[in-house]
């Protein structure tokens, strides 16, 4: 078996359906293995088991190092990623551009760093959709600018920055990057960036209290350690007065770094190193591909750039939809991050058939409730009034299952501008329609499927219902989806 194929069998563990790499990496084996032997080691006492757990913290920075190609010096652990990025804005002056709508630990850092200094400008930049392209970058720098600080794999829409080309166009400038959602996915030149910073608890599955941070030379320069702590001085408890900080990465730390934090971030990276980043950034990439052709399938719109990704893929459905996907994800055993109506998959390495197909089953779900109104005055006589037509909503979703007519004791239904409930078969229809209102339509969008356990006709079904109670369906309907409506 190959490293590859044993790395990929160390996601045995994981129920299929996970999906949700770019919150939480659940532990590999190996993470938890090395945790539950040093913390033995650091139950007896014995100083030879303490000094052993200790070097974890040098470990760690070696790994480290050799998986980026830049000398362990140049690397800090910190219990965080913002932590280590708080070090590199605190430190900053002149003025440092952020996306606008970056995860909030590089704005907030940026932003209390500004307030609490005032030497640091905070100049947000927001690029259509919020994906941030060099061009972007390139257009907003001016003199002033002495840094750029941005993901680069961007949370929310998985959109991966062109390092090289930022680099570029920056010039001189710093380059700070959070690496979070992308250190060890992602296959990239790190020593392009002047600061990076992450944590192994998403894609290293290393757990919580895995962070680090790599400050080039110049960095050092530039970057004054204002947070610098007991950790990051020069000398020992004994030293008086305010200590000179230390050289080196290691004046940007606080306090002494956790060895069982560091022992579980080093051997996640051993097994990294030994499969090679190129090799799982690769297969990530394609498991990514695998959600982006479902969502293609189904027509559920995907906001993530096509050419710049790695294991992140942001649906963006329609809001009247997003709803019903959010249920149908639950439903199906499909874990996901869900943010209004956008709706963040990530996939992993481990992530496999099981787990593309039970996403597939829920798309399917999902595209077996979508709704849309149609006018079709043009085919039904004359032209309805503005109010006559229907707005279709998805309802929330403990809403989503069937339920009974709101009819009223005497068995007419109450009047309501809302309209529509579906079981999974889509055996219920509810439509609610004002006195006055001629036709009301709604088209079940109900494609055949592979995945689709239920879907009973690949024919789009319009419904066509009369104010008097009656409904007929005198274009594709079928008797089912006749009897269903009640009005
Ligand atoms: C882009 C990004 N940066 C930072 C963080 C927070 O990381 P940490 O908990 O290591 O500070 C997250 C968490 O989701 C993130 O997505």
């Amino acid at each position: 078996m190959s490293e590859l194929e044993s790395m990929i069998d160390s996601f045995g563990d994981v129920a299929p359906g996970y999906l949700d790499w770019a919150r939480f990496g659940p532990l590999s084996p190996a993470v938890r293995a090395e945790m539950h032997a040093d913390a033995e080691m650091l139950g007896t006492g014995r100083p030879s088991g303490i000094d052993l757990v200790s070097d974890r913290t040098a470990e760690a920075r070696e790994l480290l190092g050799r998986l980026m190609e830049l000398p362990a010096d140049e690397i800090v652990l910190q219990p965080s990623t913002t932590h280590g990025l708080s070090h590199a804005l605190f430190g900053l002056a002149g003025t440092v551009l952020v996306p606008a709508r970056e995860f909030p630990a590089v704005r907030v850092a940026a932003g209390r760093a500004a307030e609490a200094r005032g030497v640091l400008t905070v100049r947000e930049i927001d690029p259509p959709d919020g994906i941030v392209r060099v061009e972007n970058v390139a257009a907003a720098l001016t003199d002033d600018v002495t840094a750029v600080a941005l993901s680069l794999v961007d949370f929310r829409t998985g959109a991966l920055v062109d390092l090289a080309g930022l680099r570029e166009a920056i010039g001189d400038r710093l380059l700070i990057v959070d690496a979070i959602q992308a250190f060890g996915v992602v296959d990239v030149d790190w020593g392009l960036a002047d600061v990076v910073v992450g944590n192994g608890y998403k894609w290293l599955r290393a757990g919580r209290g895995t962070g680090f941070a790599r400050f080039s030379p110049r960095a050092r320069e530039r970057i004054v350690p204002v947070l610098s702590g007991i950790s990051g001085m020069v000398g020992d408890a004994g030293t008086l007065g305010l200590p000179a900080p230390r050289e080196g990465a290691a004046a940007y730390s606080v306090a002494p770094s956790d060895p069982l934090a560091a022992s579980r971030l080093a051997a996640s990276l051993r097994e990294l190193l030994d499969v090679g980043v190129a090799d799982v950034a690769a297969h990530v990439r394609d498991r990514a591909r695998d959600v982006i052709s479902l969502a293609d399938a189904f027509g559920v719109p995907v906001l993530t750039p096509r050419d710049a990704h790695a294991g992140i893929v942001a649906l963006l459905p329609d809001p009247a939809d997003a709803a019903a996907l959010a249920a149908a994800f639950a439903n199906h055993g499909v874990t996901v991050t869900a943010r209004g109506s956008s709706i963040r998959v990530s996939t992993h390495l481990g992530s496999g058939s099981a787990s593309i197909d039970l996403l597939g089953a829920a798309l399917a779900d999902a595209a077996a409730r979508r709704v849309v109104a149609i006018d079709f005055s043009a085919e039904r006589g004359p032209d309805p009034s503005a109010s006559e037509v229907f707005t279709i909503e998805i309802p929330e979703e403990d809403a989503l299952l069937a339920r009974p007519s709101d009819a009223t004791d005497d068995g007419t239904p109450e009047q309501s501008d809302e309209a529509v409930a579906f079981d999974g078969n889509i055996a219920q229809v509810e439509i609610a329609a004002s006195d006055t209102a001629e036709v009301v339509i709604a088209t079940v969008e109900d494609d055949t499927d592979p995945y689709a356990s239920d879907a009973s006709s690949g024919a789009d079904v319009p419904l066509i219902v009369h104010s008097d109670g009656e409904s007929d369906a005198d274009v594709s309907g079928d008797d089912e989806h006749r009897e269903s409506v009640q009005i």
